[in-house]
């Protein structure tokens, strides 16, 4: 992994308070959603790559799931909360996304949750062949990216996720009117009372790039992979089979490695 990048970080500040700031996340339910969108593009297989995998709720239904799962993130505090989670069931590595190296061959590579949206629009490509590289013959890559529709309106409110001892304030700092491929930034305040009664603030700044389709695809198909669907995720946690950037919450991509051309093998 080279040099600490703002994504890292970030969630090195946002790691103690990353589960209680999702609790309200139901990431069996998404598991389902994303494992019957692989199904659809022909997943066969339970060898899992989870990228970008926090603190591991992403790739905790799919252990239950009976999964042989493998997991990277690129921060370190991140990773040691995952480690926890997956108590030996997990072979989790430290790698940088956008250098990923060969960690085996998946039936299934997931990047979850908006991680794709750290990353610039040329450094989608990077992802993607390493993904590309990690796929078994048949394997399905499926991940997910935050609409426009999120960026306008998340990106410019405040959240509040109180506890007793812990409290995440998040707060947008991007436009409501943000112009497709936008860059938002969004501050964590996160707030802890130590066992003296008085609290401590830590700041947590994340900046995010919003993925039009069309870059997508784009960079999904420079790095020798096809997009198979986009569907489209509201905040009710429903999936339509189509996905309007303005409508819904989420955008849900499957892919796959493109068929070799011309005779080549591969
Ligand atoms: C919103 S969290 C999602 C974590 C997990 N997949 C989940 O669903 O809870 C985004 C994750 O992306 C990771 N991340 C951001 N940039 C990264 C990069 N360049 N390489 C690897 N991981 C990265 C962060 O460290 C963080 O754990």
């Amino acid at each position: 992994v080279s040099g600490r990048d703002h994504a890292q970080v970030a969630y090195d500040a946002l790691a103690p308070f990353y589960d209680a700031f999702t609790r309200g996340h139901d990431y069996t339910r998404f598991a389902d959603l994303l494992e019957g969108a692989a199904l659809d593009a022909g997943l066969d297989g339970r060898r899992l790559l989870d990228v970008a995998c926090g603190t591991g709720k992403s790739f905790e239904p799919f252990l239950a799931r009976g999964y042989d799962v493998t997991a990277c993130d690129v921060s370190a505090a991140m990773l040691a909360e995952a480690v926890v989670r997956a108590d030996g069931r997990v072979r989790l590595e430290r790698h940088d996304m956008r250098e990923l190296p060969a960690l085996g061959r998946f039936d299934l590579v997931t990047v979850v949750d908006d991680a794709v949206n750290y990353l610039g629009e040329d450094e989608l490509a990077a992802l993607f062949g390493g993904v590309r590289a990690n796929l078994a013959p048949g394997g399905v890559l499926v991940f997910d990216a935050n609409t426009l529709a999120t960026f306008r309106r998340l990106y410019s409110s405040l959240l509040v996720v109180p506890d007793s001892d812990r409290v995440v304030v998040y707060e947008g700092l991007g436009e409501p009117d943000l112009p497709a491929g936008g860059l938002a930034r969004a501050r964590f305040d996160l707030l802890e009372r130590g066992a003296d009664g008085w609290w401590t603030r830590t700041r947590s700044m994340h900046r995010h790039r919003h993925h039009p389709e069309a870059a997508v695809r784009a960079a999904l198909e420079g790095a020798g992979m096809e997009c198979v669907a986009v569907r489209g995720l509201h905040m009710d946690g429903t999936l339509d089979d189509e996905h309007d950037d303005l409508r819904h919450s989420k955008a849900v991509y499957t892919a796959r490695a493109s068929a070799p051309q011309g005779g080549e093998r591969g």
